[in-house]
């Protein structure tokens, strides 16, 4: 979950390039951060807990450093299990991302005689190549077997500022090198949106290999010590979701984005969709596989393959699948779904996936993610980079995705085209409204609201749901309209808000049989629909676009989410105890 990163070139505020590509970093994990530079002949650790403020930046001029922004893990939040982490002479410096789950073990069968500091799994390591390094002088062969020792899914990058080399090496966590059109400046991050403008070509590190950086060269080597061949390729940087511009938080930056990226979506990728199309058409047995938000897109696609193209797929929670994977064959099609393409409940998944010799088909947001590079096909969803914790443009651009798929199995890619293009027109008049602002401020004030859908609109019922409690912390729950009274309906008191998702489809009278039920027990109901209907209390009027009607509910739920987090008071961007990109289990 944590962000990495390390810079080693020609000489600069190192402190500035390592604090700013943090700060991008940071939706990786935000409980505290660190910095080790090395700038005139002295190094220096600075590490705080909380959110990186970039006033702070000690602005030390160097030509190395790393640093290291926190999720924890392993010990509390405070100053001391914050990285980098060091050996008992302060010569070996690490961070790292991920969990080293044999590091009781590693620490007591190898480091008696070492004194840790902090209660991180990752101060193993440093000591563990302090106790190499007291074998044999070579650190490249120092980090290698050190890193063979650890088990777990981990990626590290070590520097001895002594020598200003830097080291990384990964297994499964993303690491990725950076260089300019020079080569002058070399970087190394969890993730490329946190390399700067000048950064032209990138190398993703492939696993257990490791690569070694000083001021003027690089090399990579095998596990077994053998060089290899680095192959850098191009890279432009899509700085859409980098700057929050005139915005107030990147959700809603990239709530308002969704009309421009859903457009540039469906003209851009009717070869990918078709190809995607083909392949569920050939396959035996397909599954849609996601987390989270994700999840909630996959379960939004079984409906629509059901009643638009008449095919069955399966939905699964990623971290539930390996338990499903009995069902799969060579002919199978497992189609993952992340925002991020690193989800490890998605990467282990896909892994048990390729044991069958199922084939995999990503839909993911992220280029050269561990995901994409896994798959057998992907489908790239261009959102641009997504910077807030929860999931939106990511989220919409899959259900556009899922539709569009599901039109062309019927052979009518263009009706799904023309669908998704009506929701894009509601979607912009749904964000210049100023009911959902309203409606948020009243539900700011409860503390459980519940959401009603049926059928396709049981997912995003769920998904609104997800949206107000991760971003609000207000208790939210979605459900099935039919499931109201076999439970839900316990909960409803006087007042108690239930948003009702009540499109013009074959739920609608159902769903509106829900609304009355809920009604009568004292609920504020608040409508959405084309329809307006008397038992309303609140009506949030949105056009029908057919199913498409569900990217539109989409967003709504989404604005109820942000907004409500600003009537709190919370950081939408930010959700305590949350980070973006889950790579730990
Ligand atoms: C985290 C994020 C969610 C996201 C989920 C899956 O929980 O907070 O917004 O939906 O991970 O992430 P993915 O990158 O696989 O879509």
């Amino acid at each position: 979950m944590c962000g990495i990163f390390g810079y080693s070139g020609k000489e600069t505020i190192v402190s500035s390039v390592i604090l700013s590509g943090l700060k991008l970093l940071e939706y990786r994990g935000y409980d505290s951060w660190g910095i080790a530079v090395t700038s005139k002949g002295k190094t220096t650790i600075k590490k705080k807990p909380g959110k990186i403020n970039l006033a702070e930046d000690p602005k030390l001029t160097g030509s190395t450093g790393i640093g290291h922004t926190r999720w924890a893990t392993h010990g509390g939040v405070n100053k001391i299990n914050a990285h980098p982490h060091t050996d008992c002479s302060g010569d070996i410096i690490v961070v790292h991302n991920g969990i080293i789950e044999n590091y009781r073990e590693l620490a007591s069968k190898f480091l008696r005689k070492h004194s840790f500091v902090s209660k991180t799994d990752t101060e193993v390591v440093a000591h563990l190549i302090e106790q190499e390094l007291s074998k044999s002088k070579d650190s490249k062969r120092a980090v290698l077997k050190t890193f063979q020792k650890l088990k777990g899914l981990n990626a590290i990058i070590v520097f001895f500022p002594k020598s200003n080399e830097l080291y990384a090496i990964k297994n499964s966590s993303p690491l990725i090198f950076g260089t300019d059109k020079k080569k002058k400046s070399f970087y190394l991050s969890s993730d490329v949106i946190a390399f700067p403008k000048d950064v032209e070509k990138i190398y993703f590190l492939d696993d257990e290999t490791l690569l070694s950086f000083g001021k003027n060269s690089y090399s990579l080597n095998s596990s077994s010590g053998k060089e290899l061949k680095l192959a850098l390729t191009a890279f432009s940087q899509d700085v859409r979701g980098r700057e929050m511009g005139a915005y107030s938080h990147y959700m809603e930056k990239e709530i308002h984005e969704q009309p421009k990226i859903l457009s540039e979506f469906v003209a851009t990728k009717e070869k990918e969709i078709r190809n995607l199309a083909q392949k569920i058409d050939k396959a035996f047995g397909s599954y849609l596989i996601g987390c989270g938000t994700a999840f909630y897109a996959c379960l939004a696609g079984s409906y629509l393959f059901s009643t638009i193209a008449k095919r069955h797929i399966n939905p699964a929670i990623g971290s539930e699948f390996s338990y499903l994977v009995d069902f799969l064959k060579k002919e199978s099609l497992v189609i993952p779904l992340s925002q991020s393409g690193e989800t490890i409940d998605i990467i282990s998944s896909i892994k048990h996936a390729k044991e069958k010799k199922a084939k995999i088909y990503a839909l993911t947001n992220v280029y050269g993610s561990t995901l994409y590079r896994q798959a057998d096909y992907q489908l790239l969803l261009s959102a641009g980079p997504e910077q807030a914790v929860v999931s939106t443009k990511a989220f919409s651009t899959k259900l556009a995705a899922l539709l569009l798929t599901a039109y062309t199995l019927r052979g009518e890619f263009e009706t799904g085209k023309k669908l998704v293009l009506e929701s894009v027109e509601e979607i912009k008049k749904i964000l210049t409204s100023k009911q959902n602002k309203q409606i948020a401020k009243k539900l700011s004030k409860k503390s459980h609201v519940y959401v009603l859908g049926r059928g396709p609109s049981y997912p995003i019922a769920l998904e609104t749901a997800l949206k107000l409690k991760e971003s609000s912390y207000v208790h939210a729950e979605g459900f099935a309209g039919g499931e109201l009274k076999h439970g839900v309906m316990a909960l409803i008191e006087t007042g108690t808000p239930v948003l009702v998702l009540n499109p013009e489809d074959e739920t609608y009278q159902d769903t509106l049989s829900s609304a009355y039920e809920v009604k009568a027990r004292g609920a504020y109901v608040i409508g959405i629909s084309s329809k307006n209907n008397s038992i309303f209390d609140e009506f949030i009027n949105v056009k029908d676009t057919k199913e498409a009607t569900l990217i539109s509910y989409a967003v709504v739920g989404q604005l109820l989410g942000y907004f409500t987090a600003l009537a709190k008071g919370v950081n939408p961007d930010r959700p305590r105890n949350l980070a973006k990109s889950v790579t730990v289990k």
